[in-house]
């Protein structure tokens, strides 16, 4: 069977004016009816450089809460590395098809890692508007440079050094967490899985699509993930659910997006909430992102901080092996 990439569909002209069946949407998920339009306070905005740290944690600790997802700005992260990240993932997408698919994931391959589109199954057997590359990036021990693109050739020393100015704002992130929940600095770093944390690296392709009223690039989910931290291109399309609606994240250049995932949710015991996202596609541009997800190692276990749990505040998770979590997460299976 051939694999259709989003991004082949668009360049035959098999989507000229319509879409295929399997890329519509149900109505109560379609972009053009569900998205709100009337005021609402944008997405929190976090400075790094604030000179107040209790300030900091503060924010960081009630965006957590409230939202599960903030901006930072100020981070520490060079605009040109970002920059050179966002050039080098382009010129990725932009290769020939068959180039792309010498780094295919491989067909019941164990990891995602590689190039693909649609991951599992969709209830409803809906496709979504998007190819991906997933390659993890750190630590060294769990690098798989087959999926890492040889081409541009500056690709690898792009995310080398990517990988290298994220690891120091995800050091910062985990620790102020940590201390917005009132406990010592580290607890949430080793509770996820200390210096064995892995970073994959997400390249999300969008390509423009005919009806963008009708599909989603990712339709909504919580990241497996503790935490991910995101760099968009210029085109709008993150979506988040806020107080039953589904708002549009504003574009801020140079900024990271941070979004709590399940495994801080299970850590904090559901002091910080994952949060609810996905994704729309444009009519005319091509929407790029690139996340990174924070995961724990396959057999490490994950629980709620003991710290945070008493008679009073009972456990609202049963500690799991991270794998086993993903493998319910992925086949839709219940968790607990
Ligand atoms: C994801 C995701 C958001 C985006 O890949 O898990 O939510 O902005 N992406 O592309
Ligand atoms: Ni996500």
């Amino acid at each position: 069977m051939e694999v259709e990439r989003v991004q082949a569909i668009v360049s035959s002209s098999l989507a000229k004016d319509n879409i295929p069946l399997e890329f519509v949407r149900p109505e109560d998920e379609q972009p053009a009816i569900t998205t709100f339009h009337g005021p609402i306070p944008d997405i929190p905005v976090i400075d790094f450089n604030h000179p107040d740290q209790d300030h900091i944690i503060h924010l960081i600790a009630k965006s957590s809460r409230d939202w599960g997802i903030f901006q930072v700005v100020n981070h520490g992260i060079p605009f040109d590395l970002i920059q050179k990240l966002q050039q080098v993932g382009k010129e990725f997408f932009d290769l020939p098809q068959e180039e792309k698919e010498v780094y295919a994931k491989p067909p019941g391959a164990p990891t995602l890692e590689g190039y693909g589109s649609t991951i599992g199954k969709d209830v409803n057997g809906k496709k979504n508007w998007a190819d991906h590359l997933f390659h993890k990036i750190w630590p060294a021990s769990c690098i798989n440079h087959q999926f890492w693109p040889k081409n541009p050739p500056s690709y690898r020393s792009v995310n080398e050094e990517y990988a290298q100015e994220v690891r120091k704002v995800v050091d910062k992130l985990f620790k102020w967490l940590s201390m917005g929940l009132g406990l010592e600095a580290d607890v949430l770093k080793q509770g996820a899985g200390g210096e064995e944390i892995e970073y994959m690296m997400k390249i999300n392709y969008y390509p423009p699509c005919p009806r963008p009223d009708l599909t989603l690039g990712v339709t909504s989910h919580t990241d497996l993930s503790a935490m991910t931290v995101l760099v968009p291109n210029e085109v709008p399309g993150l979506q988040v659910f806020k107080d039953g609606h589904w708002i549009d994240a504003k574009y801020i250049p140079g900024a990271l997006i941070i979004h709590i995932g399940d495994q801080i949710e299970i850590l904090s015991n559901g002091m910080y909430k994952a949060v609810l996202h996905r994704t729309t596609v444009d009519k005319e541009k091509t929407r790029m992102s690139w996340p990174v997800f924070l995961e724990p190692p396959g057999e490490f276990v994950v629980g709620p901080l003991p710290q945070l749990v008493d008679p009073q505040i009972p456990p609202k998770y049963k500690p799991k092996k991270f794998k086993d979590y993903s493998y319910c997460k992925f086949h839709k299976l219940p968790q607990y």
